[in-house]
């Protein structure tokens, strides 16, 4: 049985992969010198799919394992009984503050040039430092059709489906967007999986999240309610602690722009902390829901979680990955954990949820589990860490998307 589940070579443990991206590109602003990238890793039926970020700092490294986790955040949620088609993955990424006064002007010139892939062959939507409005109104002014223009093309009833997405994207639960929930949904379900699998009782287990922005704030809300201490809570400028749990909803309705904490609407047993002494508050599980590498080979030894559940892209170094796995911890990879957001976006476009909550977070909640359960036998049979058995999850269900395409 195990030898049938061997990892191929050509996966490797460090993240990588052994084929180079479809196309990539990196592009040098005229007017400020600020440079963007952007990465195809994968086109399936032509098309990919995958953010765009903007943040002073990123690098075309950053850009390329991103589009590579994309690739395989589509292939893991083929489901032949979806109408959803999974797309190859990709992503764009500016080097720019994009708080800067420069900042817009820097996203238009990128989307300028980069105008052919968008028109054709790259749905995208917000990350770090963007938002989808944002993009779309910049898209409207070059005179393309918008972030996801190319799959709309492909559908069978093009005006239904912007229908149902622009219904879906003006929903509303508790004062958060829906759009902006889902993939805290998933994470928090990947949470409870994992806790559930090995016999944690909820009301005992405790979490701490990094990051209290989009992911961040979304994933405490569902863990504090699905009855998880949520112990500590970190943004850029620190951590917020409680070793009896910290009023989640509260600190969400006085939240301030970009995830920031208001310091000023704390409990009274509330306590303040650095920045990284959310890593090594005790808990069992730590969501890292920030940036991307923030827990790299010099603090890797600060985490005390038994389970990390990564929220945000790649916020585990590969070589972190690797130390805490040797000291017991597991590390639900982010192309499981935070993918619910991602395959809303389809399912809702192509007709496989309704544009109500309920049924959203539902769906999100019922692939999560399902694929986190998945993942984790997989690894166990195969001796491989559950980064490694999505990867070949995703192979061997984009074989099959590709096969039924006609593609291979
Ligand atoms: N928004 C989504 O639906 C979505 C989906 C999948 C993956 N992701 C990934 O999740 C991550 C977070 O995305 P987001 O949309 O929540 O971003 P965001 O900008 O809304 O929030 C980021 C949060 O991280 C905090 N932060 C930044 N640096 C920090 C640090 N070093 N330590 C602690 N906190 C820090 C910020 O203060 C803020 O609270 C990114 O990696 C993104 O690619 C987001």
């Amino acid at each position: 049985m195990k030898s049938s589940l061997l990892i191929p070579p050509a996966v490797r443990a460090d993240g990588a992969f052994s084929r180079p991206p479809e196309a990539s590109l990196t592009w040098t602003d005229p007017v400020t010198g600020h440079q963007g990238f952007l990465v195809i890793d994968r086109l399936v039926r032509g098309l990919s799919s995958g953010g765009l970020r903007m943040r002073q700092g990123c690098t075309y490294e950053e850009v390329r394992d991103l589009a590579a986790g994309m690739s395989v955040k589509e292939a893991l949620h083929y489901d032949p009984s979806n109408r959803y088609l999974p797309m190859g993955g990709a992503k764009g990424g500016i080097d720019c503050d994009p708080h800067s006064d420069e900042a817009r002007g820097v996203l238009s010139r990128f989307l300028a040039f980069i105008r052919p892939y968008v028109d054709q062959h790259w749905a995208t939507g917000d990350d770090l430092g963007t938002t989808t409005e944002l993009i779309e109104e910049v898209l409207g002014e070059l005179g393309v059709e918008g972030c996801i223009a190319p799959v709309v093309r492909t559908l069978d009833d093009p005006a239904a489906a912007r229908k149902r997405f622009a219904e879906a994207f003006a929903v509303d639960v508790d004062g958060i967007a829906l759009a902006e929930l889902v993939g805290g949904c998933g994470v928090a379900e990947a949470v409870l999986t994992v806790l559930d699998r090995d016999g944690v009782p909820r009301p005992s287990a405790t979490a701490a999240v990094q990051g209290f922005g989009a992911m961040g704030g979304a994933t405490a809300r569902f863990l504090a309610a699905a009855g998880i201490r949520v112990v500590a809570i970190s943004d850029v400028h620190g951590t917020v602690a409680n070793p009896r749990g910290l009023a989640v909803e509260d600190m969400l309705h006085h939240r301030g722009a970009f995830g920031s904490i208001d310091r000023g609407r704390l409990g009274p047993d509330d306590i303040l902390l650095d920045r990284d002494d959310c890593l090594s508050f005790p808990t069992d599980v730590l969501v890292p829901a920030a940036t991307s590498y923030t827990i790299h080979e010099a603090n890797q030894a600060r985490v005390a979680a038994r389970y990390v559940v990564e929220a945000a892209n790649v916020p585990v170094t590969a070589a972190a990955e690797q130390e805490l796995r040797r000291r017991g911890c597991v590390v639900i990879p982010d192309v499981v954990a935070n993918s619910g957001t991602n395959a809303w976006w389809w399912w809702t476009l192509f007709g496989d949820v309704a544009p109500g909550a309920a049924a959203s977070l539902a769906k999100v909640r019922g692939s999560l589990r399902a694929l986190v359960t998945e993942t984790l036998e997989f690894a166990g049979e195969a001796v491989c860490t559950p980064r490694e058995a999505a990867r070949h999850i995703a192979d061997a269900r984009r074989e099959l998307l590709l096969h039924r395409l006609g593609e291979r």
